[in-house]
């Protein structure tokens, strides 16, 4: 697949040529392409994307180009979701095949999610064989939040303060104090912060798993943890 402006494709640039930044950042054309996006998007996307204002053309691999042309080695595979590189061949070629056959199955098996469930269970432990799918992450934790919910018969929620767990209600509350969430409360009660682990400088002079235990609830149902962190108070 070639760019938008006829450049030639990203797979083919020698290892020689990139990265390659040949205009200010952000370029003429994203500058303006930026400017006409802006003034209908609503300014809640990423720092990276409000202050790099690149636009972006197409990616590759670890690769990734904007319409100026410049090429930017991307080290975190778009935002650490699937880290498989930048539209994988065997990836495009499969979404191709599904889309021409079809495009939505709302939640109706098909050939290729047996497959899919199949081949992901084959990793799992016996006592992982169930699996739902969703498409965001913060539908995900909220799914988790109801399976713990109704499988211990609890309704609290132990969580971290500067997790990140996603932008829906119940996501937000398990949340630590972040900014994003000024403004939008009162949130879902039954979520019990406890600040993160870090026996380092523990802010509450303790042995971490003590400082948990102990302000735990009886009633509490599930324990959350994010991998993704932020730089908000411990
Ligand atoms: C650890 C973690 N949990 C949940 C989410 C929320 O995912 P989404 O934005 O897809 O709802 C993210 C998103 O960055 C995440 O990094």
């Amino acid at each position: 697949m070639t760019s938008r402006f006829g450049r030639p494709a990203l797979a083919s640039l020698g290892e020689d040529g990139v990265p390659l930044v040949h205009t200010e950042i952000p370029g003429p054309r994203s500058a303006e392409l930026w400017e006409r996006d802006a003034r209908h998007h609503a300014q809640n996307s990423s720092m990276p994307a409000q202050t790099l204002r690149i636009v972006l053309d197409d990616a590759s691999g670890a690769l990734v180009r904007d319409v100026d042309g410049n090429v930017y080695l991307d080290f975190c595979s778009g935002i650490v979701v699937a880290n498989l590189g930048h539209s994988p061949p065997a990836v495009v070629d499969a979404l191709r095949a599904e889309a021409g056959r079809m495009l939505h199955f709302f939640d109706f098996a098909t050939p290729p999610r047996a497959e899919f469930f199949e081949a992901l269970a084959r990793t799992l432990p016996p006592g992982l064989q169930t699996l739902q799918m969703y498409t965001t992450g913060a539908e995900a934790v909220e799914a988790a939040m109801r399976l713990a919910k109704s499988y211990t018969h609890n309704h609290e929620f132990i969580s971290f303060f500067s997790a990140w767990h996603g932008r829906t209600l119940g996501a937000m509350s398990l949340m630590g104090g972040f900014p994003l969430k000024h403004g939008y409360g009162p949130f879902a009660p039954g979520v019990m912060h406890s600040p993160n682990a870090y026996c380092y400088r523990c802010p509450l002079g303790l042995e971490r798993a003590r400082a948990v235990r102990s302000r735990a609830p009886a009633s509490s149902t599930a324990c959350t943890s994010s991998p993704a962190s932020s730089g908000s108070p411990p």
